[in-house]
This record gives structure tokens, C-alpha cells and sequence, in this order.
């Protein structure tokens, strides 16, 4: 990938290498990083060298009436001021520079204006203003105008305040093993940045599913993994902290006409003390926990990794499937699992080309 700030912006840190010569970095990371838990064979599935992020998010940088785009300094000292971003998907790309130039024309639009952020989709491209000033009717009539101009959704945000005009979601759809999904992934709530990306990983999870019998998943975000693993299950019970997140989880069964999945807003550390018998939820009223017989249990959790008692909780399945975006804290779960666990896959996915950054993705059996 060519940018000229590269070295200055501090987003992209592998900018001295090619792409072959990230990939063969970051094996070689990895491999050092895992040599005491004796991981010696992981796939590693490669991604689009530019042009591979769907979600981006850029400050505003105020001169006068000009505004720009920037991004943390490398030095980490301020921001460095950018007219593109390569990174990007190519319809954030096209869009950036005209969209900055149609808010930098009307003051409404300009005025106090602080971030912008950028969500897009198989079939939709959404993007959120973000603002210090309350927004009143002058700026939304504008605010309209930009949708109509650009054919994408605005969404305007400031402190207690979301204005959404048409959509505060975006429509992703992909096929998997022969199967149409349909996603609607909403503003505001997680989703995997790289989109290309997300379907390998999916793929690679329901191509090592087997001897199913029902699944429980924690972080499950809004059904992203369990609509397809669903397919190879009786029952599942998927949880996440967001209330958002839960809410696409549940309209995402209904546009797939999934039935067998219960999405319950829960956090890791509530479900496993409910789980435990040592709390009682409300939101778990009319949920017969006993009659689910869990095979897998599937963990995707933030970068933090789980909290222990959690970790100690999922070691009682006989499969574990662990999706990391942190290596340092997968390591640091692994070495408690690989006790009672071998390893039989390791996967890594880059999500996050020109960065030390990679997903990852591991398969636990039970010893
Ligand atoms: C890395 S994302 C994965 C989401 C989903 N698997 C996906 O692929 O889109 C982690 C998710 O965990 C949720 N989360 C964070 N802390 C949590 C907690 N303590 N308990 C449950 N969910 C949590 C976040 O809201 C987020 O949706």
C-alpha cells in the first residue's frame, strides 16, 4: 500500500514493509509468542493489501474555515492532518474528500464540527457527524441534503443527541457454504472492520464445526458468527453486555429466519453466574437452562480477553472456539485452557494489514 503519511500518521506502523514481508513478520511474531504452548501449524489467511476497511473513524482538524481529516501523530504528539486514507474501503475513499468539501461549504455543517465516522456495507454506506453544539433544524435541513447528494445515510450525533434521517443501520449480506445471510449491523454497536476478512473467519470456524449438539456463546455481538453456526446446532444460547448488539442479534434471526437461537443481554461474568446457580436474572425468566446440552462453547471477547472467572467457567465444554483480536491476551487465556485442553486449530486472520495487529482464531478439546 503507498501513503503519503506514512511514518507521521500514527495508524499504520509496518508501512517500512511490503505486504509479503508483513506476513512473513508477523508468522514469525506469532510463532515466538506461542513457542510455550508448542503451536506449530496455524493457517493464516492473507488479506487485501489496501482498500480492506469497512469502519473508520477520523477526527476533524479546524483552520480558520478549513477543515481536514486527521489522525493521531505516530510521535503521539497531536494529529496529522490527512487528505485520504488508503486503508479504507474504496466507496469511503471516493467519498472522503467530496463529502469533507460539501460540509466545509455550509457553516451549519462546519461549525463545531469534531469527528466523522465511516460504516459500510455490502449494500450501504453510512456515516455519523459527530459534533460539540446541539442540532437544531438549520443543520438538519442541510444535514438532509448531504444524504440526497451522496446517496448515504447521515446520522448526526452530539452530546445526549442521535439524529437519524433514513436508517441508523447498514445491510450486509454474503453467502457461506452455499447459504444467503443477511445482516443488519447498526450504528454505533461492534462490527469487524474488515469485512473480507470476517467471512473467512466465519468460514473457517463452521468448516471445523462437528459433533454438534447445542452451543452457548459469550460476546456474541449482533449475530455476526451465530446465525452460520446455527445452521449446525440444535440450540443456541448467545449473550452479549450490549443492549444494542442484542437488539440487531434478534432482527438479524428474523431477516435469516433463524429459530433456534436465544439472544439474552447478559454480560460474560452475569451469564456465568447464572449459569453457576449462584444469581437469578429476570432476563433469563422462561429460560429452562438445564435443558440445553452444550457441545462448544464459541468466546469472541474484546481486547481485554475473559475475566477468570469466566475462563474457568467455559472450561467445562468439550470444545472450545476462541476468536481473539488481542494475541498477548489469548496467550495469557491459553496457558490456563492448554491445562485441561489441547489445541487442534489455530487460525490467524489479518484484519488489520500495515499494523502489528491480527485476529486470531483457536479450537479447544477437551483431554
Ligand atoms: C470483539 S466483539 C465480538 C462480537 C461478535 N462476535 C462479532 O463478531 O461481531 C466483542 C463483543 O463483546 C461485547 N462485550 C464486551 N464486554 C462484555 C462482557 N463483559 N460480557 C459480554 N459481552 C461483552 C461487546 O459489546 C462486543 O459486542
Amino acid at each position: 500500500m503507498e501513503c503519503s503519511y506514512f511514518g507521521k500518521c500514527g495508524s499504520c506502523t509496518l508501512y517500512a514493509l511490503d505486504y509479503e514481508a508483513q506476513v512473513t513478520h508477523k508468522k514469525e511474531a506469532m510463532q515466538t509468542l506461542f513457542e510455550s504452548l508448542h503451536v506449530k501449524k496455524f493457517d493464516f489467511f492473507e488479506s487485501a493489501s489496501e482498500h480492506y476497511r469497512g469502519r473508520a473513524e477520523f477526527r476533524i482538524w479546524k483552520e480558520g474555515e478549513k477543515i481536514s481529516y486527521a489522525m493521531g501523530a505516530m510521535d503521539k504528539k497531536g494529529a496529522v492532518c490527512i487528505d485520504a486514507c488508503p486503508k479504507v474501503e474504496e466507496r469511503i475513499d471516493t467519498l472522503m474528500p467530496k463529502l469533507l468539501k460539501a460540509i466545509e461549504d455550509v457553516r451549519v455543517l462546519r461549525e463545531r464540527i469534531f469527528a466523522i465516522e465511516f460504516l459500510s456495507s455490502s449494500e450501504h454506506l453510512l456515516v455519523t457527524l459527530i459534533y460539540h453544539k446541539p442540532l437544531d433544524e438549520a443543520w438538519e435541513e442541510e444535514a438532509k441534503k448531504l444524504e440526497k447528494a451522496f446517496g448515504i445515510f447521515v446520522i448526526g450525533r452530539s452530546r445526549g443527541m442521535k439524529k437519524v434521517f433514513s436508517q441508523d443501520f447498514v445491510e450486509e449480506r454474503f453467502s457461506l457454504e452455499g447459504k444467503a445471510y443477511r445482516y443488519h449491523i447498526i450504528e454505533g454497536g461492534f462490527s469487524q472492520p474488515n469485512r473480507a476478512m470476517n467471512q473467512k473467519m466465519i468460514g473457517w470456524v463452521l468448516s471445523h464445526l462437528e459433533s454438534c449438539e447445542d452451543l452457548l456463546e459469550l460476546y456474541c455481538g449482533y449475530g455476526n458468527f451465530t446465525l452460520p453456526m446455527a445452521g449446525k446446532f440444535k440450540k443456541v444460547l448467545a449473550t452479549e453486555i450490549s443492549k444494542t448488539s442484542i437488539a440487531s442479534a434478534l432482527k438479524n434471526c428474523e431477516l435469516n429466519d433463524v429459530s433456534n437461537i436465544t439472544f439474552l443481554r447478559l454480560s460474560a461474568e452475569e451469564l456465568t453466574s447464572a449459569l453457576n446457580k449462584e444469581r437469578v436474572f429476570n432476563r433469563l425468566a422462561g429460560i429452562d437452562l438445564d435443558a440445553y446440552a452444550f457441545s462448544h462453547v464459541f468466546v469472541d471477547p474484546p481486547r481485554s480477553g475473559m475475566d477468570e472467572k469466566s475462563l474457568a467457567f467455559i472450561s467445562r465444554f468439550e470444545t472450545i472456539i476462541y476468536i481473539s483480536c488481542n494475541l498477548q491476551t489469548l496467550k495469557r487465556d491459553l496457558e490456563v485452557l492448554s491445562q485441561n485442553y489441547s489445541i487442534e486449530h489455530f487460525a490467524l486472520f489479518d484484519q488489520f494489514p500495515n499494523t502489528e495487529h491480527l485476529e486470531s482464531g483457536v479450537i479447544l478439546k477437551r483431554l
